[in-house]
């Protein structure tokens, strides 16, 4: 017998209902949003991968040499593809450019609650503006796609951080600017490591500064307010912090502007993973913080430039499959997805002729139709229209049929109605 492998799903028609009401509401969003959908391949070269996707993300791709002897990657995101598509064609290309793609994804984790080696995710971009603009647009889409779910604020936050004000802080320890990526993987892994670890890595690349970076590193994790956190780096003596934390203020002043600041809140705990993002950056978590992230993002101006194109500003998140998906069922607010079976057409060996022609004319019409495909008797066909969620069981009766009309059976109620033949199509849409 063969399974699937593992962290990888097959998808029964329930469960590809489900994704398919999934992936209409985030186009539905994206496109609300202003949003144009785009693809890219699922295989690509590896290099694109290893050089700009940050070490985690390499330990975990699924890759190998195909048959020319190319090293290549199913893709584990799709931020470098896009970036390298942008980037072709960015002279041409009207601004700003905000796209959108919903497509799967490999990465090679250990399967656990909301994490599989296969998923799907939507990513949605904006390239070409460098404001606070397009950072507040892409946590708003966020926000918007989560509510168009029936989601709300007691449901899940936006963790909103800062990798600039990170590196500030860095390099206002004397760290080499070599080491600010490796300082910042350490921070972005302090959630999930023990915390005489993160001091020992510390100790290791910081050297003496080791011990009072981790001891500033526990306290801006606690800090929650942009007064906070000014206070906190007035300690340190530069004007670039005050400069940035303005900006984040001004970031906070346009979420709250739309609306939505309850959804937000500063946590500085927040680095991300991956090795590109050079601004604000964000996750969506689950309120009760009982499951990994739902959602990240944000800017990464430099991505496209260091594949060798424009210098083309950029922000952008992801939202995956999994664990949004567990949190709908979790909250029981999914909607009901039966097969949407508009007209189950009902007949006897006498009228099947005339009723299958009619069953052809309204799937030509577009109108979702379906019948039984063996002779059975009316009560067993009208039983196979309940089972289907007909919304109408279409009634080829023998005497009706003699003068050209034929029963109308509402399946929600009794009501039955007898029309003419020809304006069938009319009744079913009163
Ligand atoms: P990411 O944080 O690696 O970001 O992934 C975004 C989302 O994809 C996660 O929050 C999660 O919902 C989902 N996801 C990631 N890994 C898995 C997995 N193994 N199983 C199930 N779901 C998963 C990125 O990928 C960035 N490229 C996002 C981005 C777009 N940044 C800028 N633009």
């Amino acid at each position: 017998m063969f399974q699937t492998l593992a962290g990888f799903r097959d998808f029964y028609p329930d469960d590809c209902a489900f994704r398919n009401f999934i992936f209409e509401r985030f186009r539905q969003s994206a496109t609300t949003f202003g949003f144009e959908e785009y693809d890219a391949p699922i295989l690509e070269s590896m290099e694109l991968f290893t050089a700009k996707s940050g070490e985690e993300i390499v330990s975990q791709l699924f890759s190998f040499e195909d048959k020319g002897g190319r090293p290549v990657a199913m893709r584990p995101e799709m931020t470098p593809s896009l970036a390298r598509m942008v980037g072709a064609r960015a002279s041409t290309l009207k601004r700003p450019i905000k796209w959108f793609s919903i497509s799967e994804m490999f990465r090679y984790e250990r399967p656990q609650k909301g994490r599989l080696r296969s998923f799907y995710q939507f990513n949605a971009d904006i390239f070409g503006n460098e404001s606070s603009y397009a950072d507040a647009e892409i946590i708003l889409l966020g926000i918007h796609m989560l509510r168009s779910f029936g989601l709300t604020v007691e449901d899940f936050s936006v963790r909103l951080s800062d990798r600039q004000l990170w590196t500030l802080f860095i390099r206002s320890h004397n760290i080499g600017e070599d080491d600010v990526p490796e300082v910042l993987r350490i921070i972005d892994k302090i959630e999930r490591e023990e915390l005489s670890k993160t001091l020992e890595s510390l100790n290791k690349i910081c050297k003496s500064n080791g011990q009072k970076i981790f001891d500033d590193l526990l306290e801006i994790r606690t800090i929650h307010s942009v007064n906070d956190i000014r206070a906190f780096f007035k300690k340190i003596e530069n004007d670039a912090f005050a400069r940035r934390i303005d900006e984040l203020a001004q970031l906070l002043a346009r979420i709250k502007a739309f609306g939505v600041s309850d959804f937000v809140t500063i946590d500085f705990s927040i680095v991300r993973g991956l090795a590109y993002y050079t601004g604000f950056v964000f996750e969506i978590f689950e309120r009760s913080g009982q499951s990994r992230a739902l959602a990240g993002g944000g800017r990464y101006d430099d991505l496209i430039k260091r594949l060798g194109y424009a210098d083309l500003p950029a922000v952008g998140f992801a939202i995956g499959d999994v664990a949004l998906g567990n949190l709908l069922k979790g909250r029981n607010i999914v909607p009901k997805l039966s097969k949407n079976i508009h007209c189950f057409v009902v007949y006897s060996t006498q009228t099947e002729t005339l009723a299958l022609r009619q069953a052809t004319i309204l799937r030509e019409q577009k109108i979702n139709t379906d019948y039984c495909l063996d002779q059975a008797t009316f009560s067993k066909q009208l039983k196979m229209a309940a089972q289907v969620n007909a919304k109408y069981a279409i009634i080829f009766g023998e005497e009706e049929a003699k003068t050209g009309h034929v029963k109308v059976k509402d399946m929600s109620s009794t009501s039955e109605i007898v029309v003419e033949i020809d304006r069938l199509v009319e009744a079913i849409y009163r």
